[in-house]
């Protein structure tokens, strides 16, 4: 998405003859919107419509958490065990209509190639490092990466060490919000990163290898299997604007103010109806009486969803690494009791954040029912008369709630 790319060997013009040692390859022109949006042509040594076998098909099943009373929540996640791999280890916790977040720790590799043909994916690494092999070539990745990966990719894991991932899945696009872009699609001078931050795949390489390869491609809404005779990443060439990309959110530059910066001065991805933003250490706010730490705030007409990646959360009573809270729609949150007046003359925070806002309510789901640690509901409340009891180092407070 984010420019023109090209890999491999591709012919002078589109729609012409192209041939590998005089067999006439395959095109295929993977794109979005119809023939109106982003698209990549790739070339194959093999059609890949050809099947040699359908398999089973596996619905998805959501078991959903419907919890007795509306409030704020916090799920601690770290603890969650490794299960499965990239795809059949994820473990959701919550979702709508626009959005599917899910747990992933992989305990195995995978056997078998995956493809998700009804929605993008992002994948944030919290831990781990490796290769995502795809049709469109090799995308390294490291701690810290936003793995965005379109619809259409074939793609396999070869992780290295232990991971630990946030995933994202949509049935909409995934995309760099538009008012960072120009209408030449370039981001200006103000997007709190540029495209030399974008890292699309680096090395293709075409296999020719011939055999029984199994392939798992997620439509509608369930997992269908199939096994395929050749080696699916046989494009010998590709270009275009569509293929898997990484961005470092560490290489979000963060935008900070003489007075508090709202939450979409960290908005790094939009998808339809919800963003993701990347909150970064950064210098707080600099006027001379400003409340470096956020004003309440009721969200009338979204949800927030925060995952916490690293950095000092001793704002947040019982916050730690991995935790997830959710402030849901239709009820205020803000900064909890005394901290306002401690983050007084704080000229910096360490935090590392992902959030996703949704514009429609999140469900819950029942693995989410047992990480909700049941009292964050009540961190705001005090025994009239009591000391304001938090103790934090207000560098550390988490500045964007
Ligand atoms: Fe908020």
């Amino acid at each position: 998405m984010p420019t023109y790319q090209s890999r491999g060997e591709v012919p002078r013009k589109r729609h012409i003859q192209f041939r590998d040692n005089g067999t006439l390859l395959t095109e295929e022109v993977m794109g979005l919107e119809g023939f109106t949006g982003n698209e990549s042509i790739l070339y194959h040594l093999i059609s890949p419509c050809r099947v040699k076998e359908l398999g089973e098909f596996e619905p998805i099943e959501r078991e959903e958490w419907i919890p007795d009373a509306h409030a704020h929540r916090h799920f601690k996640t770290f603890g969650t065990e490794p299960e499965g791999d990239e795809v059949s280890g994820r473990k959701l916790l919550m979702w709508n209509n626009d959005v599917e977040i899910s747990l992933v720790r992989p305990a195995e590799s995978m056997d078998y190639f995956f493809r998700n043909g009804e929605g993008d994916e992002v994948y944030f690494v919290h831990e781990g490092s490796g290769t995502l092999h795809t049709t469109f070539g090799d995308v390294p990745y490291r701690e810290g990466d936003y793995v965005v990966i379109p619809r259409g990719t074939t793609y396999q894991f070869e992780p290295s060490g232990p991971q630990r991932y946030l995933l994202f899945e949509t049935p909409g696009l995934i995309e760099i919000p538009k008012r960072y872009r120009n209408e030449y699609g370039q981001l200006m001078e103000h997007a709190p990163f540029y495209h030399r931050d974008i890292h699309p795949p680096t090395e293709l390489r075409t296999h020719r290898e011939r055999g029984d390869f199994k392939l798992k491609i997620r439509v509608r809404d369930g997992y269908q299997d199939y096994v395929i005779d050749y080696h699916p990443f046989d494009v010998v060439g590709w270009d275009g604007y569509l293929y898997p990309w990484t961005f470092n959110i560490n290489d979000f530059e963060p935008i900070t103010g003489r007075i508090h910066m709202p939450p979409p001065s960290h908005q790094t991805f939009a998808g339809p109806n919800f963003v993701i933003c990347s909150f970064c250490p950064r210098k707080l706010d600099f006027d001379p009486l400003a409340i470096p730490i956020p004003y309440h705030h009721s969200n009338l007409q979204s949800e927030e969803m925060i995952y916490y990646v690293d950095g000092q959360f001793s704002s947040r009573k019982g916050i730690e690494i991995g935790s997830v809270t959710l402030h849901p729609s239709g009820i205020p949150h803000g900064p909890q009791p005394g901290l306002a007046e401690k983050s007084l003359g704080a000229t910096e925070t360490h935090e590392l954040a992902v959030m996703c806002d949704t514009f429609h309510p999140l469900r819950l789901s029942k693995l989410a029912q047992g990480l909700d640690d049941g009292q964050y509901a009540y961190s705001w409340y005090e025994e009239p008369g009591a000391e304001h009891t938090y103790d934090q180092d207000p560098a550390g407070a988490t500045s964007h709630l």
